[in-house]
């Protein structure tokens, strides 16, 4: 396969957010039952324009992409925390997106953004990550899995019957 992956330009914004709208609509697929009904509604692409936009210009939050034939096949995102936490040291930087088009998966794309992210947060002298993954989305845990992450908690809903 041949791609790049690379820093985020202002002009890679429009991908990345049509990329976030599929990632939805999946996430709402893979909804548990009773949760998650919003994913199901269109995403405010302005909204999400201007909140990656922000993101790009924070110095503490990395976006990289991978460049396929022009196009932005897939890109990861990771904010570095920097508040105590009892199970990781902090700085600790945490995955909150990454995605892959559908047309480019199991292609070792998401494993080299993985990697790239990683190598990221070790020049930053950050050693450790995390991140939230469903419980239902074995494709992504599986992901993770093989870059050898390990589960560190469960989170557990209920919905309480109103009068
Ligand atoms: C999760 C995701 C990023 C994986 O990207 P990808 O480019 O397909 O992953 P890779 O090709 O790099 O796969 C690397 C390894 O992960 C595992 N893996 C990835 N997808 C898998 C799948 N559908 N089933 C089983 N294992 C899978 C495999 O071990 C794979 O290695 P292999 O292909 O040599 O067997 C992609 O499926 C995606 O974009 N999903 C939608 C968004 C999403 O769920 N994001 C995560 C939210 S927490």
């Amino acid at each position: 396969m041949d791609y790049e992956i690379r820093s985020t330009r202002t002009e890679d914004i429009p991908g990345i957010v049509n990329l976030y709208a599929e990632a939805t609509k999946l996430m709402h697929r893979l909804s548990p039952a009773g949760f998650g009904e919003r994913l199901g509604e269109p995403i405010d692409v302005k909204k999400e324009q201007e909140s990656f936009s922000q993101a790009l210009v924070d110095k503490g939050t990395v976006i990289l992409v991978a460049e396929k034939d022009g196009e932005i096949a897939g890109f990861v995102m990771g904010v570095i925390e920097n508040y105590p936490d009892d199970l990781l040291d902090s700085p600790y930087l945490t995955i909150q997106y990454i995605c892959v088009d559908e047309r480019f998966r199991r292609t070792g794309m998401g494993k080299a953004l993985m990697q790239e992210v990683e190598r990221w947060a070790l020049c930053k002298g950050i050693t450790n990550l995390d991140l939230m993954v469903w419980d239902t989305n074995t494709p992504a845990q599986s992901l993770f899995r093989r870059m050898g992450y390990v589960p560190l908690d469960i989170r557990m809903g209920k919905k309480l019957k109103g009068k």
